[in-house]
């Protein structure tokens, strides 16, 4: 990558392909979210490294329940010891932890986890590290609505102003935009995921697989959006001055 790409400030990545790592080896599918996982460490690191500002990550949809029940409570013991493990990287790297999702579906001993590294990285002023836990871009703009509606019956809000405020009644207002999606696995599908801040991301597809996606691949995806230009609606004119 060249030195002076432009480093995306919003990441998304649809971690895809766990169970298919697994196929491929013949192991169980819980192995390959195990592997997973040692890639969300990695990937989390690099981005903070190279300066991306926000990362987010897809790690469990509201549809996720529909698994097997033995692969969804393996999901969760992964995220238990995820938390466990992640906290020193965290600290000591500034990062600050977030979710977003509906964590009420959540058990409570990993929710009482999720809840204490927030708390503790909550002043943290490095890349924030967005977790979607029991999340849903569906979801997500319903429950803005009804904050919303509260807010507008309160008479918090006009009509004319919930346009330019939606994004504000969002899981973590203070997230912006994302810049670029990743998608792992050759799946070419959204997934319900950042309904509203993917409006105008740059879209990037890999087949390889989340657990082989490495730091090179990441390079690649960033090399790509930098070869886009982003319109916004506009001409190309308009944006590169011709
Ligand atoms: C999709 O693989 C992956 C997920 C269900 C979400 C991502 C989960 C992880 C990376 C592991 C857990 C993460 C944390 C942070 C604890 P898939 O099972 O749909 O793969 P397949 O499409 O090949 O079956």
């Amino acid at each position: 990558m060249v030195k002076s790409a432009t480093i995306p400030t919003h990441v998304g990545i649809i971690m895809d392909g766990n169970g298919r790592w697994a196929k491929k080896r013949l192991l169980p599918r819980v192995m390959g979210h195990r592997e997973g996982v040692k890639t969300v460490k990695k990937i989390t690191e690099f981005a903070a490294k190279i300066g991306i500002r926000y990362l987010s990550l897809f790690a469990f949809s509201t549809e996720n329940w529909l698994r097997p029940q033995d692969e969804v409570s393996t999901l969760m013991d992964l995220l238990d010891e995820y938390i466990e493990s992640e906290v020193e990287l965290i600290l000591s790297q500034g990062i600050k932890f977030v979710v977003s999702g509906d964590l009420g579906r959540i058990r409570e001993s990993t929710r009482k986890k999720l809840n204490n590294l927030i708390e503790i990285s909550r002043n943290n002023s490095g890349m924030v590290l967005n977790l979607a836990l029991n999340y849903g871009g569906r979801d997500e703009l319903i429950h803005a609505v009804k904050l919303i509606i509260d807010d507008y019956s309160k008479g918090l809000l006009s009509k004319d102003d919930i346009e330019k405020k939606f994004s504000l009644y969002l899981y973590n207002a203070e997230i912006p935009d994302i810049d670029l999606l990743i998608r792992t696995s050759g799946e070419i599908r959204i997934s319900n995921f950042m309904l509203w801040r993917i409006a105008y991301s740059e879209l990037y597809f890999t087949k390889v697989l989340w657990p082989d996606f490495n730091e090179d691949n990441f390079r690649d995806a960033i090399a790509d959006y930098n070869k886009r230009i982003r319109r916004f609606g506009k001409t190309d004119e308009q944006i590169i001055g011709k």
